[in-house]
């Protein structure tokens, strides 16, 4: 059973933390390979996706969007995301590597924003799931990043980096209550200036470890 289905991966951290960068040199590094996957992203990997992307970013006359229509706006996204993208390919062995995923929920709307983390948890359940089936990642890794070089290293101005160093400072303690909560299948990364090849050998070396490949 396990041995039919791809691995989920994520690849998380704050604003600024070169996550982008990390799934290409993971998608390049699978092709070297052959390991058959898809990358995708969170908020806007598909075509629903793309619109509440626009809700998300601000750039759809959405002033005035409330802390719990943006919860249920990523979950929107993330139950089209799974259900067109991460379960079919999973279940037809290839890899799925993510751009966010969960964990960005649980640090953003849960610890940035204060939502109850129980009631995101069991929703998040309901978004990650088709049928009977619930796709939790197979492992996460997070990019610990300090918010305040985050912030600035960001070339983004939209809605979350205008949010200030205090609501990223939850949200870097939000990842770190993750990767506790999650412990099995999150790896906590420091971020490393300039030094891309070096963050990304620690996750081949890890991947190589774990899922023998
Ligand atoms: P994006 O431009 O994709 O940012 P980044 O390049 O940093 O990934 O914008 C997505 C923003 O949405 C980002 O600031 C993190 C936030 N976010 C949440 O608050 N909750 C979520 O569940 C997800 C997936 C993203």
């Amino acid at each position: 059973m396990e041995m039919n289905r791809g691995k989920y991966i994520l690849i998380e951290g704050g604003d600024g933390s070169g996550k982008s960068t990390q799934v290409e040199l993971l998608h390049e590094y699978l092709l070297k390979k052959g390991i058959l996957h898809v990358t995708t992203v969170e908020p806007g990997a598909t075509e629903l996706g793309k619109i509440y992307r626009r809700i998300i970013k601000g750039e759809a006359s959405t002033e005035g969007l409330t802390n719990i229509a943006e919860l249920f706006t990523f979950l929107a996204d993330r139950a089209q995301n799974i259900k067109q993208i991460v379960s079919p390919n999973i279940e037809s062995r290839n890899w799925v590597i993510s751009d966010r995923g969960f964990p960005s929920t649980f640090a953003y709307q849960g610890y940035g924003h204060g939502i109850d983390l129980g009631f995101i948890q069991e929703a998040n359940r309901l978004a990650m799931s088709v049928k009977e089936t619930n796709y939790f990642p197979d492992l996460t890794f997070i990019i610990k990043i300090d918010p305040q070089l985050g912030l600035e290293k960001s070339t983004d101005k939209s809605r979350f980096e205008r949010m200030g160093t205090g609501f990223h400072k939850r949200v870097l303690e939000g990842y770190l209550a993750f990767a506790k909560a999650y412990e099995e299948t999150t790896i906590v990364l420091p971020h490393e200036i300039n030094n891309q090849s070096l963050t990304h050998s620690r996750i081949v070396k890890i991947l190589e470890e774990r899922f023998k490949i």
